[in-house]
């Protein structure tokens, strides 16, 4: 029941309707008994510092931000944890007595969720399609559990170019490719892969059919390929690759664990990873 003492969190972006992330934490602290809530914020761009003056003026014990304030939210913290830091973005923010410092937690929650398909990245060699933002805390995450090397493929290959510039300041060997050489010479890079992560848009919308251009026969046993976008459940990408024989995995796990990371960020607890899965598997039904 919401009393005098209920902490309040929630989620900051725009648009905020579809966000799923508030059946996932508002169940999770019913399970564990928490006098928490999570609640949509509806927050514009021009909003947004006052937003963020308003997380301490509340006394909110938190936020996650997500589009398009992750990058634009960093100047308006008191501290930001390392890791977010180089990648350039802050998904999750803790009031800690009137300081706000800002987490990422999509890159544990990409590291969890590999983990919990049984893939462990150390030493292996990794291909990563698409070069924005979710890529960018992929390719940290893949860098900081000790990848053996990660190959970026994408349409604009200066931003390739540039993440993978950021993966060799980590100690990492890596190399950007063009769009064009995933039917090409780098279709043989995606046939060594361990690990193919699908960061783009595309396959998101169902009707258009839309998939990278990589070739099925770079695809088979033995690789794990994963695609970030859980909407629909399986994209054109990943329903080739799973014909192909590879194992394959969608966003939802990398949804379910930055969400349990910033549960765990505020509260302190464990996450009830069980429960919180449970609501979105409700929700996404
Ligand atoms: P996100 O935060 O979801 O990663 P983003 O930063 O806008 O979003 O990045 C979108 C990614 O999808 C980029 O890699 C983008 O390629 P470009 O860097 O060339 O723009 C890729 N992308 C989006 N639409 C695409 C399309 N129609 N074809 C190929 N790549 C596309």
């Amino acid at each position: 029941m919401i009393n005098g003492e209920t902490r309040v969190t929630g989620i900051f972006g725009d648009p905020v309707a579809h966000t799923l992330s508030p059946a996932m934490h508002n169940a999770a602290f019913t399970a564990l008994g928490l006098n928490f809530v999570y609640l949509p914020f509806h927050v514009r761009r021009e909003a947004l510092a006052a937003a963020v003056a308003g997380i301490k003026a509340l006394g909110l014990a938190g936020v996650n931000i997500t589009v398009p304030h992750k990058e634009a939210v960093l100047p308006l913290l008191d501290e930001v944890a390392e890791e977010a830091r180089l990648i350039g973005a802050v998904n999750t923010v803790v009031n800690r007595g009137g300081a706000l410092v800002g987490y990422n937690t999509d890159a544990t929650g990409f590291l969890r969720a590999l983990q919990e398909a049984g893939f462990d990245p150390a030493g292996r060699p990794a291909v990563v399609i698409g070069a924005g933002g979710a890529a960018r805390a992929v390719v940290v995450a893949l860098a900081r559990a000790g990848v053996g090397e990660i190959t970026i493929f994408n349409r604009t290959l200066s931003r390739a170019a540039a993440l993978a510039e950021l993966v060799r300041a980590e100690g990492i060997a890596a190399a950007a490719l063009s769009w064009a050489d995933l039917t090409g010479a780098g279709k043989k890079v995606v046939a060594q892969a361990a690990l193919v992560v699908q960061t783009t848009s595309l396959g998101m919308h169902p009707q258009e059919e839309d998939a990278p251009p990589v070739p099925p026969e770079a695809l088979g046993p033995g690789q794990l390929v994963v695609d970030l976008i859980y909407s629909p459940p399986e994209t054109r990408f990943l329903r080739l690759a799973r014909a192909a024989g590879a194992t394959t995995q969608n966003g939802m796990a990398m949804l379910l664990h930055q969400g349990a990371a910033a549960f765990e960020l505020w509260t302190g607890r464990e996450a009830p990873v069980g429960v919180m899965r449970a609501a979105l598997e409700n929700v996404l039904r």
